[in-house]
């Protein structure tokens, strides 16, 4: 009886801390964490399973989310957070694996490429391996397949077949009946990433035809042709599906257009999202101005298209954040004052106070902005 007293306070005592609090993750988190990081609430850890090297600079990443994760659609992207040298950043790629490998074994992959001064992808790359844990947000993305099935159109360059591997497993498991045609651009042979993959689904899935091109193996750049679009069988009836570098990128869309492709049937996903140019009456106008950071009390200036964000991180700031591309909306936050031209649209915001993307917001005269 002596003993349960103490027990019955301390439950109390918990109950009271839980209940009293807007978010009891916060409290329960870390010590949860200490028990095992795959039960922590506040965010959902996945923890590494294997590792695959793909290509010289390119691995695939296996892992084992916490139950708690809510699953994708083949074709979205998740933001992922890890600690580099005490410091929490967070990157957005596309998911590689599809839904069913999830549902039956409850497993994704993401498969990174190195990048050239690539904090987070070099970090990744040297460091993480199996058992280690990582921080895995909820999928989003709208490059999703065509439902009821419609012929499709896959052009990928580099390590924009990411999520069009997972496009292709999905539906091979679901036997997608409809022509399904890739044109996959690489330098090199070696270069081929998930080569083994690609060819397994190219026997299995009968839908699928499969045409690698190396650009890089003769004297003279080999481009995506006309041509090689006029053999796709039956392609304007194709919903298209682009992902790639930006080149690659603006001549499929030039000659998507001049095959008579409507602007809605051509799908592209963030890695070859191109910042538009700015609104000619825009380009024209001095962009840049005096940024008061409100809550750090920080004030600081800029010049030309500096966006919000490297205007704060030039400043000594962190402000949470994700693909610095205008899709994953992580680095959100309040501006209060002033105006912002939206990189992506060109568009100039209102003067007062709204959200705003970091990311993709040029001061445009002075702005107040509460980080
Ligand atoms: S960092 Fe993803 S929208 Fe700004």
């Amino acid at each position: 009886m002596l003993a349960r007293i103490p027990q019955t306070r301390a439950l109390h005592w918990l109950g009271r801390q839980l209940f009293n609090r807007n978010d009891p993750a916060a409290f329960f988190d870390p010590l949860l964490e200490t028990l095992n990081p795959m039960l922590v609430q506040g965010q959902t850890l996945a923890r590494v399973e294997q590792v695959i090297q793909e290509t010289s600079d390119t691995r695939t990443f296996t892992l084992k989310p916490a139950a708690r994760w809510a699953g994708f659609q083949a074709g979205q992207h998740v933001n992922i957070c890890v600690e580099i040298d005490g410091v929490q950043r967070t990157r957005t790629f596309s998911l590689s694996s599809s839904p069913e490998l999830w549902a039956k074994q409850g497993l994704v992959t993401l498969t990174i490429k190195r990048l050239p001064g690539g904090l987070v992808t070099n970090w990744l790359h040297d460091n993480l391996s199996e058992g280690q844990v990582l921080g895995l947000g909820e999928a989003f993305g709208d490059f999703l397949l065509p439902e009821p099935p419609q012929p499709v159109l896959f052009i990928a360059g580099g390590s924009g077949i990411t999520p069009v591997l997972s496009h292709l497993e999905t539906m091979a498991a679901q036997d997608f009946r409809a022509p399904v045609t890739l044109l996959y651009f690489v330098r090199t042979q070696q270069d081929i990433i998930a080569a083994e993959r690609l060819h397994a689904l190219e026997r299995r899935y009968s839908a699928l035809t499969l045409r690698i091109i190396a650009t890089d193996e003769s004297d003279k750049p080999r481009y995506l042709k006309s041509q090689d679009l006029s053999t796709v069988p039956g392609l304007k009836a194709r919903q298209v599906y682009l992902c790639g570098p930006k080149g690659l990128m603006d001549l499929a869309n030039k000659q998507l257009h001049e095959h008579g492709i409507r602007k809605k049937d051509i799908h592209s996903t963030f890695f070859s999202t191109a910042a538009p140019a700015l609104n000619a009456d825009l380009a024209n106008q001095v962009l840049g101005g005096k940024v008061q950071f409100g809550k750090s009390n920080l004030e600081a200036s800029s010049e030309g298209d500096a966006s919000l964000l490297e205007i704060a991180e030039a400043s000594g700031l962190s402000p949470r954040h994700g693909c610095r591309m205008g899709i994953c909306h992580q680095c959100s936050c309040r501006k209060t004052s002033g105006t912002v031209i939206n990189r992506l649209t060109g568009k100039a915001s209102g003067p007062g106070e709204e959200s705003v993307q970091l990311c993709i917001s040029i001061p445009h005269g002075p702005v107040t902005i509460e980080i």
